[in-house]
């Protein structure tokens, strides 16, 4: 086996360093080889498979449909672009919430079959047995707290989490058990920025933040809603960077037009 000693991964240590440090994580979703690769080259820490997938490359309303197979598609596709990003996936509705024993087989099929480097679950207490039993087989798991999308049938909305004060003291426990659990990070979903800031503090782990405010360890966005390939889904939290859904328009504009000109292929774009 060849080994190129030239590209450093970047591991879950390496993210765990970064915090103590005081280095900020930067984290995207991906969910194709050739957008991948752009993330990769261009030096991003961590590329999540997100289950966003279901949303940004199915187009369905909800992350709930989206399967154990269909996240693996995804999973290889970017794995075979990431020479240098930390890759973790989501562990897909449905694949963790019966128990530790199914959750565990799915665990070890993303992680066999895709060559993932770890994996992202939902939840805090009522999950906390799935994760230890997916850590203690060597398998690096990334929680997700706050808004949780796996369960929107529960909460009915995708508005801010806890900004009562019970469910930010449920979500301050959770925190600890999933840093107890073996979590070697965690995702703060849309949570007031006071509370992002409270629990990130009290943790050794890092917590990486989406509409969580700017004192979390690191800062996740959907690579697709950044580049401004989501038409009209602008919330506050989002940064745009690009508006690729009115260049690309424009570009195919362009190729309709010089193909029914017959200006395209020219001389030079011919054998
Ligand atoms: O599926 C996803 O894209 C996510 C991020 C929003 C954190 O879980």
């Amino acid at each position: 086996m060849s080994v190129n000693k030239e590209i450093k991964r970047i591991t879950t240590h390496t993210i765990r360093e970064m915090k103590t440090r005081g280095e900020k994580i930067a984290m995207l979703t991906g969910y194709d080889y050739s957008m991948a690769r752009i993330l990769d080259e261009a030096n991003i820490d961590i590329i999540l498979v997100g289950d966003s997938a279901a949303n940004v490359m199915a187009g369905y309303e909800t992350t709930v449909p989206i399967t154990l197979e269909e996240m693996m598609y995804h999973a290889s596709s970017v794995i075979r672009a990431a020479k240098h990003a930390l890759v973790i996936v989501d562990l897909p509705f449905g694949t963790y919430q019966g128990g530790s024993s199914d959750a565990l087989k799915a665990a070890v099929r993303v992680m066999k079959e895709t060559g993932a480097h770890g994996l992202k679950l939902e939840g805090g207490i009522e999950i906390r047995k799935t994760v230890e039993r997916i850590v203690d087989a060597g398998i690096p798991v990334m929680g997700h707290l706050g808004l949780t999308p796996q369960s929107i049938y529960k909460f009915g909305t995708y508005t801010v989490r806890a900004k009562e004060e019970s469910e930010a003291n449920k979500l301050k426990l959770d925190a600890k058990l999933l840093e107890g659990a073996g979590c070697f990070g965690i995702v703060l979903e849309k949570i007031p920025a006071k509370l992002a800031a409270e629990v990130t503090n009290n943790l050794s782990i890092p917590t990486i933040g989406i509409g969580a405010g700017p004192d979390c360890d690191g800062q996740v966005l959907v690579v697709n809603d950044m580049l401004g390939l989501n038409k009209g889904f602008k919330p506050k939290f989002l940064r745009q960077y690009l508006n690729l859904y009115e260049q690309i328009g424009d570009a195919v504009g362009r190729y309709i037009q010089d193909v029914k000109s017959s200006d395209f292929p020219n001389e030079n774009e011919q054998y």
